[in-house]
């Protein structure tokens, strides 16, 4: 059984890893493309965005955003603070969405709204963003792809995860006008998968 428990962290470890490479990877190049940030802050931003991850148990994984925030905060990186706090939370005054991400957890959801308002949601925050939902474990995915992924996954479909996704298709159309490309092509993703 000890076996299994270290096989299952390992691999769920590898698997945070390869995400957080790939948006790293993504959030460097369009950062080089547009010139709005430095390539290799985004990169940082990328690579430690889900860093509480590897401090939580699978059901708890919810708080990985505040977690995140405190951890990077405490260490004295508050730019990749404000990435870690923002990253799963495309519009700041979206509650509903909060709560629901956070699991029904209203004390999380509460001290993350709270935390967010005092947040100014500029490129990094969004870029950042973009990056995660269009990063999967092991390749790159389109919004569409991981929304259906995610559909799928939960059954679910709330107006709150509908507006959620508006957001990230708004920073996606951003995004293709600052590099004068559709972003999937620029990153060469299998739009057709
Ligand atoms: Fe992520």
């Amino acid at each position: 059984m000890a076996e299994l428990s270290v096989f299952i962290m390992f691999s769920n470890n590898i698997r945070i890893l390869g995400h957080s490479g790939l948006v790293a990877k993504a959030a460097f190049d369009i950062a080089e493309k547009t010139g709005k940030i430095d390539p290799f802050a985004a990169y940082r931003y990328g690579l430690f965005h889900d860093v509480a991850k590897f401090c939580l148990p699978k059901d708890k994984m919810y708080r990985h955003p505040l977690l995140g925030y405190s951890l990077m905060k405490d260490s004295g990186h508050n730019d990749i603070a404000k990435i870690c706090l923002t990253h799963s939370f495309p519009d700041k005054h979206a509650s509903e969405y909060i709560t629901f991400y956070c699991k029904g957890d209203v004390v999380e959801a509460s001290a993350i709204s709270q935390k967010l308002q005092d947040v100014e949601y500029d490129f990094a925050v969004q870029l950042i963003q973009l990056c995660d939902k269009i990063s999967g474990s092991d390749k790159y995915l389109t919004i569409e792809q991981k929304r259906d992924f995610y559909f799928q996954k939960y059954g679910i479909v709330a107006s709150c995860i509908d507006k959620a996704y508006d957001v990230f298709f708004e920073i996606k159309r951003m995004v293709d006008s600052l590099i004068g490309e559709d972003l999937y092509a620029f990153l060469k993703i299998n739009v057709g998968m």
